[in-house]
């Protein structure tokens, strides 16, 4: 496991739950680095999966957690980057899977589609599940 601290972003949706989750992970012991947002204005969700890839893209952290309303606009704009393996998920099977079988390093959650404990749940899951490797590592090679 990583030593760095895990991103953390969401959009205006998002704020309530990344509050929640930045103490359930300082909590579990990791330093949290929060890439905003830190408000109810409406902020556009793109700008926030860009900083999570910069953070990773420029070794600030390794792993991130992001939000939004769904999940589905970040996690979109997430992957636009290479380097990002961006996983929505709404149970902790998905998480740990993600984990295990892709090697995601963003963790993807909707707070309008998903409860404040399976979010919870899901990102404890996500931060202690290694990477299987094995047969999964050439298929993640492949995703360039
Ligand atoms: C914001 O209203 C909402 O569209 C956004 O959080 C997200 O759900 C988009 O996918």
């Amino acid at each position: 496991m990583s030593d760095k601290p895990v991103a953390l972003a969401s959009d205006h949706a998002g704020v309530d739950l990344k509050a929640v989750l930045r103490q359930a992970m300082e909590a579990a012991g990791h330093t949290v680095l929060d890439l905003g947002t830190n408000g109810a204005e409406s902020v556009d969700y793109p700008r926030f999966a860009d900083a999570m890839a910069a953070a990773i893209r420029d070794g600030h952290a390794d792993r991130g957690v992001l939000i939004c309303g769904t999940g589905i606009g970040i996690s979109i704009a997430a992957n636009r980057h290479r380097h990002v393996r961006a996983a929505l998920c709404h149970d902790t099977t998905t998480a740990r899977l993600a984990r295990q079988h892709n090697d995601a390093n963003v963790l993807v959650l909707g707070a309008r589609t998903t409860g404040v404990e399976i979010a919870r749940d899901c990102t404890i899951a996500f931060l202690t599940t290694d990477f299987e490797g094995g047969r999964h590592a050439r298929r993640v090679e492949m995703l360039g």
